[in-house]
């Protein structure tokens, strides 16, 4: 008895392992890389490897005088010779430096790195939607909008200019892209990533890591850059909404979704992967060997190395409490697969490590295999041969045509919710801009911009527009009446007000024609920005409800990290726009696309939830939603939600034909081949987001209402008819079961894209 018990999960653990083990890679490592890697290994002490197991922040190296951060030749001296760090994070005082000052930095880091043991040392920057941290560099729309584009061209682009100008700053490692699915609208990371769906993230992720990184994983070039795919995994679905609270979810659930954009990542050749800081169904993922080193490693063999979140380590016996002291901590979190500590602060963790090795708690080939990872990046990214980039090589650096492509980007990226037919607006009215958002860097951009919570962007990107700036330049200043009712306290916690003046709103209201209310959210980041209320401010909303009872037409501009609550103020609404947060060139963007000079083609990127306490996501279980009842058991059990993932409207209007699909009946190794034809019925040329969603009509998990299985960007001219097709291996259509395997069950499917639908038979 005893033995079939244990025998049963043995079996179905290495029946999961046989399934899932296979080198998936997309490209072969270089052995050229791998000798000088094999030879650089070999000469190197315990203390060498241990130090470029190793990350500091800078701050460590040096001190601020007046505003100017300088490097101390005897904590460089410590810091290099004496510990032999790897890799130097962050930037000096939390704000964004000049390329400049970058290069002559990261050259006098690397000088005192290659002199205390002959390798390059790593510099890493969260250059999260563009250049963060190097200033008069491009700041891109945020990785929400870039999932509302639903268009990875646009995501490789924006990855690629950002790897430019962070080489010419002479850095060469990326905390970015972000693929997190954001499973939870009060979640304060909402925004870092492509949305709530694991295909959106898993492609646009992709895209980003080719941009970012250039065509050949081996051979990063001096205008790429590496890239740290975070946060793995399931970090955006904590039971409390809150930043690093635990996450609960089914391990198939996980293995379906959540590692479905990180494989896409790795697989693609991402030189480095962030865990997730949290813990996932009561294990921290930086102790989980499971999740690091068999699913992420092992199963795709990928060869690239893991760093952990800020200070991880030392969260584990500080915050999540599985270690006595840091010394397990440091020994869990390197035998579960951990390749890189990001410490920032302390180098107790080197002297720590070397005692564990020799004590035998650390295997040494669990070190060799970190370090071997370590290097393989760093080869990678070519700074054995060219430690250092030379300025003069990047002239488009913060250049207008990066800048130009930031703004066609933002156009891209904003969703059109509602529109009675004012927008476009007509030339020659008078505009009211009004809201606490109309007239901020600081709102459009969000966090990680300048500064950690982004807080100094008005000052920074100053040569940049905002709202109000941008609609005065397109619609004439005679035109712009501005009056913002309800300001920001920029010197409080983000949700801070000011006393709101809403009367003096209404009383400008009088001469304007039209109201453009801009209103939304301040920015944050992490956990500063958590929220008690998913609700748009009260004074917001009174703002918007004092301006309507003008009776002049409201436009409401939505200016958020994430959805907060409109139902109230929506029907006051001749239009909604929700433009989150397109960054530096989103004011521009807003006024080419008020003014009808461009067409709308955004979709969310996630549910926009109604009402507080029903917060779901697109792919809910069929259970979810069980109709109305009337009479004595009078309930309403219907998913009702304020826009759905994927909705978004246009200046045009577009009509699909002749949905087909080339089998009616298939079986798991078939390949579908998708046709129907998309046209354009309006008079205006726009791109339509065309997405392919799926049903398991009848499955032993209980099915998803929808899935959304492949989609598509295109571009059509008044009348134009084009026809999308889309291959799609009949596998996709499998779930993960509560055996950890993957699952293709007879039946009946349906496929479906946008009114169309078509049926089929799994044999
Ligand atoms: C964040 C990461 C970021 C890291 C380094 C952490 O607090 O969670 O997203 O990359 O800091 O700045």
């Amino acid at each position: 008895m005893m033995r079939k018990y244990l025998v049963t999960p043995i079996v179905m653990m290495l029946v999961t392992m046989a399934l899932y083990a296979q080198n998936t890679l997309s490209y072969v490592p270089d052995p050229k890389i791998e000798q000088r890697v094999e030879k650089t290994l070999s000469r190197m002490t315990l203390e060498e490897k241990v130090g470029q197991m190793t990350e500091l922040a800078i701050d460590v190296l040096g001190h601020m005088e007046g505003d100017r951060f300088v490097l101390d030749e005897d904590r460089m001296e410590y810091v290099f010779m004496r510990y032999k760090v790897g890799s130097i994070l962050n930037t000096p005082g939390a704000v964004s430096q000049s390329p400049q000052w970058w290069q002559s930095a990261i050259r006098t880091i690397n000088d005192y790195s290659l002199r205390a043991c002959g390798i390059p040392c790593v510099y890493g920057l969260d250059q999260n939607h563009g250049t963060t941290y190097t200033l008069g560099g491009t700041l891109f729309p945020q990785n929400t909008n870039m999932g509302a584009s639903f268009d990875a061209d646009l995501a490789r682009q924006a990855a690629s200019i950002t790897a430019y100008e962070t080489r010419a700053a002479n850095c060469p490692w990326t905390y970015s892209p972000t693929v997190d699915l954001s499973r939870d609208a009060r979640w304060p990371r909402v925004w870092e990533n492509f949305g709530e769906d694991c295909l959106v993230n898993a492609v646009l992720g992709r895209a980003m890591v080719e941009g970012f990184q250039g065509t050949d994983p081996n051979h990063i070039d001096k205008y790429h850059i590496g890239t740290s795919v975070k946060h793995y995994m399931a970090y955006g679905a904590a039971r409390t909404g809150k930043d690093r609270t635990p996450t609960y979810v089914p391990e198939w659930e996980l293995r379906e979704k959540h590692f479905a954009p990180f494989k896409a990542c790795v697989e693609a050749g991402a030189t480095s992967v962030m865990v997730n800081s949290g813990s996932v169904n009561g294990i921290p993922m930086h102790v989980n060997a499971k999740y690091l080193t068999q699913w992420l490693k092992e199963e795709t063999g990928w060869d690239g190395m893991i760093i952990t979140d800020w200070a991880d380590i030392e969260n584990l016996w500080k915050r999540e409490m599985v270690a006595a002291n840091k010394k397990e901590a440091i020994i869990m979190a390197i035998n579960a697969g951990i390749d890189m500590a990001m410490e920032p602060y302390n180098l107790d963790f080197c002297d720590l490590l070397i005692e564990a090795v020799n004590e035998g708690r650390v295997p040494m080939s669990r070190i060799d295999d970190a370090v071997r990872r370590v290097l393989r990046m760093k080869y990678r990214m070519g700074l054995f041969d060219m430690p250092n980039t030379d300025i003069k090589d990047y002239p488009k650096y913060g250049s207008p045509e990066h800048f130009k492509a930031a703004q066609d980007a933002a156009v891209q990226t904003m969703v059109l919710l509602k529109n009675n037919g004012i927008l476009p607006l007509a030339q020659g009215k008078k505009i009211l801009v009004t809201g606490p958002n109309a007239n901020s860097m600081r709102c459009l951009n969000g966090g990680w911009s300048y500064t950690w919570q982004g807080k100094d962007a008005d000052k920074f990107a100053s040569e940049h527009n905002t709202i109000l700036e941008a609609m005065q330049q397109r619609f004439g200043m005679a035109n712009v009446i501005y009056e913002a009712g309800v300001t920001y306290n920029n010197d409080g916690p983000y949700w801070a007000e000011n006393e709101p003046q809403i009367e003096r709103a209404v009383q400008a209201a009088a001469g304007a024609d039209i109201i453009v209310a801009c209103v939304g959210e301040n920015s944050y980041a992490e956990t500063p920005g958590n929220l008690d209320d998913l609700a748009l401010s009260a004074n917001q909303r009174d703002l918007v409800k004092a301006l309507a009872s003008t009776g002049k037409p409201v436009v409401l501009i939505l200016n958020e990290g994430r959805p907060r609550l409109v139902s109230d103020i929506e029907p006051l609404a001749a239009a909604v726009v929700d433009i989150l947060l397109p960054g530096n060139e989103g004011g521009n963007a807003l006024a080419r696309l008020l003014a009808g000079d461009d067409n709308f083609s955004g979709r969310m990127p996630f549910t926009y939830p109604r009402h507080s306490a029903s917060l779901t996501t697109y792919d809910y279980r069929v259970s979810e939603e069980t109709g109305t009842m009337q009479g004595v058991y009078d309930y309403n059990a219907q998913v009702d939600v304020q826009w759905p993932f994927g909705y978004g409207l246009s200046y045009t209007t577009f009509e699909y034909s002749n949905m087909h699909v080339d089998k009616t009946d298939f079986t798991a190794g078939d390949v579908l081949t998708v046709t129907i034809d998309v046209k354009n019925t309006g008079r205006m040329a726009g791109k339509e987001s065309v997405l392919l969603f799926s049903r398991d009509i009848v499955a032993t998990i209980v099915p998803e209402s929808r899935r959304l299985r492949a989609f598509t960007k295109v571009e059509l001219q008044p009348g134009e008819t084009r026809t999308v097709t889309f291959t799609l291996p009949a596998n996709d259509l499998a779930f993960v079961g509560n055996d950890g395997l993957r699952h293709l069950e007879p039946g009946e499917f349906l496929l479906q894209i946008a009114n169309k639908s078509v049926r089929l038979n799994c044999r």
